[in-house]
């Protein structure tokens, strides 16, 4: 069901989900907001691109485990079968982002309330790769929730994206990673876009990613701060879907590390110590 609304900011609350970012129709950019609710068992129903990755699986299983409904874009449906255990919160739905926004305008659905962007382009012999799926594939990811009038979003970035503007343009992680297709550019190309859309975007940008366990307390610190330093996939996961439970996350752009060192805070309070955005 789709309900024609002026623009409007809705926060609402639920025992299964204490805070979530509902619809916004910006006049500007939307025609349309979406039902409340997009589960019959009343769960919030969220689209994860990149599903299968190393970090977008363990998206699927934290957003499971606190209680949401998943819609997993894939690109390869046996693969994110023995992916996953079976839910029946949890619905695998292929989605390429490099193939533009109407299909993954359908793969979103009219029920899904947000969406978790964790793709990355995988190494190969297309050197056009990382500007396809992280620069033109996050955008056709934007442009689809403007087509179903979904207005949350969370990015994984990556820290140094804006490394040039940082004074970083010698930190060798900074060529590492341009060198190969621009993936640094690409990515803040996506940001940019992200930021013009009008849509309540959560910008996470972690540094190094682990597979191991999180060893160490959360830094959040605000854009272009960070040159340097990892964090466990498990953490970055968790703030994700932690940006859609703290409305101290719209419009923001969160750099994230972990060190031991580092105090224990909430995040409401990491959240609230950046900045957001005023356009
Ligand atoms: N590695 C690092 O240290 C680091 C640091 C900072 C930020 N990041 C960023 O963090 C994000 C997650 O990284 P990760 O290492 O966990 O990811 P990953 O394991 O490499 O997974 C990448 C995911 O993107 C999917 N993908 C690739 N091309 C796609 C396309 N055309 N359409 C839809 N999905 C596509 C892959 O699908 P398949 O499973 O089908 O291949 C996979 O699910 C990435 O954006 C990465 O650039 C990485």
């Amino acid at each position: 069901m789709v309900l024609r609304h002026s623009s409007t900011l809705f926060f609402s609350s639920s025992s299964s989900s204490p805070l979530f970012f509902t619809k916004i129709n910006s006049s500007r950019s939307f025609t349309s907001i979406k039902m409340e609710r997009g589960e019959d068992n009343g769960a919030k129903k969220v689209f994860v691109a990149g599903a299968t990755g190393k970090t977008g699986k363990r998206i699927v299983e934290q957003l499971l485990s606190r209680g949401f409904a998943v819609k997993a874009g894939v690109r390869d449906l046996d693969k994110a079968k023995s992916s996953f255990k079976p839910d029946p919160s949890l619905h695998i739905v292929r989605a390429d982002v490099t193939e533009g926004p109407e299909k993954l305008a359908e793969a979103i659905g009219d029920d899904s309330q947000a969406v978790i962007c964790a793709s990355g382009f995988r190494p190969g012999f297309d050197l056009f790769a990382p500007w396809k799926v992280d620069n033109l594939g996050t955008v056709n990811l934007v442009d689809a929730c403007r087509k179903q009038g979904v207005n949350r979003f969370v990015l994984i970035s990556s820290i140094l994206v804006n490394g040039a503007a940082m004074g970083q343009i010698l930190n060798p992680a900074y060529i590492f990673l341009n060198v190969f297709g621009l993936t640094l550019v690409a990515k803040l190309q996506a940001e940019k876009y992200i930021k013009k859309s009008g849509i309540n975007y959560t910008i996470v940008r972690p540094g190094g990613l682990k597979n191991d366990p999180p060893s160490g307390n959360l830094v959040m610190e605000p854009e272009d701060t960070l040159s340097s330093g990892s964090i466990s996939r498990d953490q970055v996961a968790e703030v994700a879907v932690e940006a859609l439970l703290n409305e101290e996350s719209s419009f923001k752009v969160v750099e994230i590390v972990a060190r031991p060192d580092a105090p224990k805070l909430s995040y409401k309070d990491l959240f609230a110590s950046v900045k957001a955005h005023i356009n």
